[in-house]
């Protein structure tokens, strides 16, 4: 319902909160575009990698060698994330092209990125079916032990020390909990894993050893097959320190209801879980809420160490379609960010200067979504997410671009600055936010031929 109006025409009709929701679910591909978020300070708890610091885990990306030259890409690398995932350039492929001739040239240029900046990195991946070089394929019995026993070794102790986990094996399983049929399994049998494992111990015993695999982040045949076989590994003392939930989801495989009670199965085996590929496709508040759920899994199981989502971007990500990352692709913050960093703990900046706000650990987040779009104007809504306590008031600015003028607003109390162009919303009704709950606003803008989405500032809580 608009409840003020405010220079400038109303809009021709206004739509139902129902009837936004519809077209914003419809048009959920081109609402993503124009998502922008919050602003925010660099205070210790408001980025992705310093909260989750906060919280004794580490918050990690997948990165592209070929991209460590994009400003944008590597700032907002840089800025939020402390541990660093190769997405490429440390498998089998990229490092061995060509039997015991190494290539390490791509990867050392992300470790060194990585270490420059303080950065912790995951090692992915040493034994895997997929992007194996040709000559693998082709080698039979022992020559596949011995080209396999040499491959680790040689790369583990090529970043002796400087890798803090390693995908030691991965995806080795079939869906119903059989051994995939790759080159390993067939010239080595069933010991190849094992083998594999002890080899990695002896070539740097200071990382931490995980299997990683995919569609096991709930219990199934699939991954009762690997908790079978990190049971069997304990109990033997043959050495693995950590299972990686690879985490890719979508509207087909949503993160599952038993993901927690999942984690948890394989950390009271005696491991540390990891979740290590996380991204999920989707947009708005649907995709923001199922990367709380995976933070806050996450959190509830202390041996799970810490995430690592599977890009920086969605304009680089393999399923770029989806846009399943953090931020979108002109590196926005998306609302997924601000439910991780909530999530997390974080705060978007609202802590770090404005004055205002006195209750203690009151903090509030804010995001940005255009919702409708007319020949003349566009609505937007905002909404106001509260940290991890309970918060009895908010503000926030919302900037627009001249000639752009705010024509409606509902479900806030604007003012406005001298230009016109700032206005600053407080609650209307809504002031009082459970911990991690939200609220939100709505206005209508004027384009006058600027189709720029708002800026938003940082959020003030009390
Ligand atoms: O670099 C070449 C380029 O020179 C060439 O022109 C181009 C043509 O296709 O290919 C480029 O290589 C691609 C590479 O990504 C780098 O972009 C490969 O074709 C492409 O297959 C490869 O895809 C990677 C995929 O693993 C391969 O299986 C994705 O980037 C990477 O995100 C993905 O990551 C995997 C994890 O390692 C394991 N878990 C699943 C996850 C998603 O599939």
């Amino acid at each position: 319902m608009i409840s003020r109006i405010l220079r400038g025409r109303e809009p021709r009709h206004v739509r139902s909160r129902a009837r936004t929701a519809l077209v914003a679910a419809t048009v959920g591909s081109f609402v993503a575009a124009g998502l922008v978020a919050t602003a925010g300070t660099a205070d210790a708890q408001s980025t992705l990698g310093a909260a989750a610091s906060a919280q004794g885990r580490y918050f990690g990306a997948a990165v592209a060698n070929n991209r460590l030259g994009e400003s944008d890409y590597v700032n907002t690398l840089n800025r939020e994330f402390n541990s660093v995932t190769a997405e490429n350039e440390m498998k089998w492929d990229a490092l061995e092209p060509s039997r015991n001739s190494f290539s390490f040239g791509s990867a050392d240029r992300i470790v060194d990125h990585a270490r420059g900046q303080g950065m912790s990195v995951r090692g992915h991946t040493l034994v895997w079916h997929s992007q194996l070089p040709g000559w693998v394929g082709s080698l039979s019995g022992d020559q596949v032990r011995s080209a396999m026993n040499n491959h680790i070794t040689t790369v583990m102790q090529h970043w002796r020390g400087q890798i803090h986990s390693w995908d030691v094996v991965n995806e080795a399983f079939e869906e119903n909990g059989s051994r995939r049929n790759s080159v390993f399994q067939r010239e080595l049998g069933n010991g190849y894993i094992e083998e594999a494992f002890r080899t990695a111990r002896a070539a740097d015993s200071s990382a931490k050893l995980c299997y990683n695999d995919y569609n096991t982040d709930g219990q199934n045949a699939k991954s009762d097959a690997v908790y079978e076989m990190v049971r069997d590994f304990k109990s033997r003392g043959v050495p693995i320190d950590c299972v990686g939930f690879q985490s890719h989801f979508n509207s087909n495989s949503p993160v599952p209801s038993d993901y927690r009670q999942n984690l948890q199965r394989f950390a009271a085996l005696g491991v540390d879980v990891q979740i290590t590929e996380l991204d999920i496709e989707g947009s708005g508040t649907a995709q923001a809420n199922s990367y709380r759920s995976v933070v806050e899994t996450c959190l509830a199981v202390s041996r799970c160490t810490g995430i690592t989502v599977w890009g920086v971007t969605d304009k680089y990500s393999w399923r770029s379609a989806g846009t399943p990352l953090l931020f979108d692709g002109n590196y926005n913050k998306k609302p997924a960010y601000d439910a991780v960093l909530s999530a997390l703990g974080g705060s978007g900046g609202g802590n770090g200067g404005g004055g205002g706000g006195g209750g203690g650990n009151a903090s509030c987040t804010v995001s940005y979504e255009q919702t409708d779009r007319w020949d003349d104007r566009f609505n937007g809504r905002v909404t106001v997410r509260a940290g991890g306590s309970a918060i009895s008031g908010w503000s926030t600015t919302v900037t627009v671009q001249s000639p752009q003028k705010i024509s409606a607003t509902w479900n806030g109390s604007p003012t406005w600055d001298s230009s016109g162009d700032v206005m600053t919303m407080r609650p209307n009704g809504n002031a009082s936010i459970s911990a991690g709950g939200t609220t939100s606003f709505g206005f209508t803008v004027m384009a006058n031929g600027n189709w720029s989405a708002p800026t938003l500032g940082s959020c003030t809580a009390s």
